[in-house]
C-alpha cells in the first residue's frame, strides 16, 4: 500500500501562480544546499526562473555530475534527462522529476527489445560488433545508453553530434543511429557523408524495410524516429522569412528535417542557439526554429533584436510543458517533510553499461 505524501498535489491547483511561487522560494530557501534545481531551456517561464543552473542536454549531463554537493537534484526537464542525472550523479544523491509523465515521444520511438531485433537482423548480414558503431542520441532510455555501452558504442548530444559520429567512425565503419533519423542525417552530412550512404531502418518492417544490398552500402542506419515539435518547422517558412525581412538570419535545432536544415544559415543545440543570438549585433534580424519557450524568453531578454518564431503555429514541447509550479511546490514541500517523490533511480546494472557509454562522451567532448 503506497501511503499519501504529507503535501498533496490538487490543492495546490487551486493557489495563485503568485501564492504558489512564494511556497517554492521559502521550501527552496530552508533546502538551502540540500537541493539544486537543474532546469532545460524548453521550460515555461514561471519554472525556469526557479533554476539555480540551465542548459542544454549536454551542459545539464556535466552540470548533474559535478554538483555532488546536493543531496537532491531536482531536475525540470524530460524524464531521459532526469536518468542521465541519476546515471552521472553521485550514489548518495537522489534525482526527482516533478512530473513523471513529463517524457519524450522522441525517445519512445525507439525501445531496447526492437533495438535488439535491428541488431540481431543487421548481424545475418554484417558482424556488427565488428562493423557498426551504436550511436543512441541522449533522447532516448537508460538501457538504449546501455545497450550501446555494451556493444562499443556511446551517446551524442544535439550540441557533439558531429564529434561523436567522427569519434563512432574511427571505431568501426558503419553507425547505427537512433532514434532520431534528423539529427543523425544531418550530423552525417555535415562531415560528408552523402545521402546515398544512408538509410533508414523502420522497426515495424522485417529487416528494416532494408534489402541486404542497401545494409552492405550504407554507412550510416539511420532509425526511423522524429521529434513531432522540430518537424513541424518546413522549408516553406524559411522562403516567407527571407522574402519578407530580407537580410535575416535562420537559425534552427538539428532534430529539424534535412531540407529545413540546409536552407538555414545556422543549426545548433538550444545552449548554441542561445549563445549565438546573444553574441549577434544589436538590430540583427533571426527567425528561429526550436521550442517556442525559449524563443520567446530571448526575445523577452533581447528587446534590440528582432527575434522571430520560425513557424506560424505554435510548437511547443507538451511533455515538457507538464512541469509547473504546483509540480515543483509539490515535490519541493514534500521534501521538507522528509519524503521523497517521484525519484527517478535507473537499475544500478543498467546504470553501470549507461554510465560506460556516457563517460566515453563525455571524454571527447
Ligand atoms: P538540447 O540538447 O539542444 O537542449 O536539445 C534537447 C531536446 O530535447 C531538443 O528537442
Ligand atoms: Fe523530445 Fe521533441 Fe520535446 Fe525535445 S522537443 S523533449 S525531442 S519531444
Amino acid at each position: 500500500m503506497t501511503l499519501s505524501p504529507p503535501v498533496a498535489l490538487e490543492p495546490l491547483y487551486a493557489l495563485s501562480d503568485q501564492a504558489l511561487q512564494e511556497r517554492i522560494a521559502q521550501a527552496k530557501a530552508q533546502l538551502a544546499e540540500r537541493c539544486v534545481i537543474l532546469g532545460h531551456h524548453y521550460q515555461r517561464e514561471e519554472v525556469y526562473h526557479f533554476a539555480d543552473l540551465t542548459g542544454d542536454s549536454l551542459k545539464l549531463s556535466r552540470l548533474a555530475s559535478q554538483r555532488t554537493e546536493a543531496e537532491y537534484i531536482i531536475f525540470c526537464g524530460v524524464h531521459f534527462m532526469a536518468e542521465v542525472a541519476d546515471i552521472l550523479s553521485s550514489p548518495a544523491q537522489t534525482v526527482i522529476l516533478p512530473d513523471l509523465a513529463a517524457g519524450c515521444s522522441m525517445a519512445d520511438m525507439a525501445d531496447l527489445p526492437h533495438v535488439e531485433q535491428a541488431w540481431q537482423a543487421l548481424g545475418q548480414v554484417l558482424d556488427c560488433d565488428q562493423v557498426i558503431t551504436p550511436l543512441t542520441y541522449v533522447n532516448s532510455t537508460a538501457d538504449l545508453k546501455a545497450f550501446c555501452g555494451e556493444h562499443g558504442g556511446s551517446v551524442c548530444t544535439s550540441s557533439n553530434a558531429e564529434k561523436m559520429l567522427q569519434w563512432a567512425f574511427a571505431q568501426r565503419e558503419k553507425v547505427l543511429f537512433f532514434p532520431d533519423q534528423h539529427l543523425g542525417r544531418n550530423s552525417s552530412h555535415r562531415l560528408g557523408v552523402p545521402l546515398e550512404e544512408m538509410v533508414l531502418w523502420q522497426p515495424s518492417l522485417p529487416n528494416g524495410g532494408l534489402s541486404e544490398a542497401e545494409i552492405r552500402k550504407a554507412r550510416v542506419i539511420l532509425w526511423d524516429g522524429y521529434c513531432s515539435v522540430h518537424t513541424m518547422f518546413q522549408p516553406a517558412h524559411v522562403a516567407l522569412f527571407r522574402q519578407r525581412l530580407p537580410g535575416i538570419q535562420v537559425i534552427v535545432h538539428p532534430e529539424c528535417s534535412f531540407e529545413v536544415c540546409q536552407l538555414a544559415d545556422d543549426r545548433g543545440s538550444t545552449e548554441q542557439i542561445q549563445a549565438r543570438v546573444r553574441a549577434a549585433p544589436s538590430g540583427s534580424k533571426w527567425a528561429i526554429g526550436t521550442e517556442l519557450n525559449l524563443v520567446n524568453r530571448l526575445k523577452k531578454e533581447m528587446p534590440d533584436k528582432e527575434i522571430h518564431f520560425l513557424c506560424p503555429t505554435v510548437c511547443l514541447c507538451s511533455t515538457m510543458f507538464r512541469i509547473d509550479l504546483a509540480h515543483l511546490c509539490w515535490v519541493l514541500e514534500n521534501l521538507l517533510h522528509g519524503q521523497v517523490i517521484n525519484r527517478i533511480k535507473v537499475p544500478e546494472r543498467e546504470a553501470a553499461s549507461a554510465r560506460i557509454a556516457l563517460q566515453r562522451m563525455l571524454n571527447v567532448v
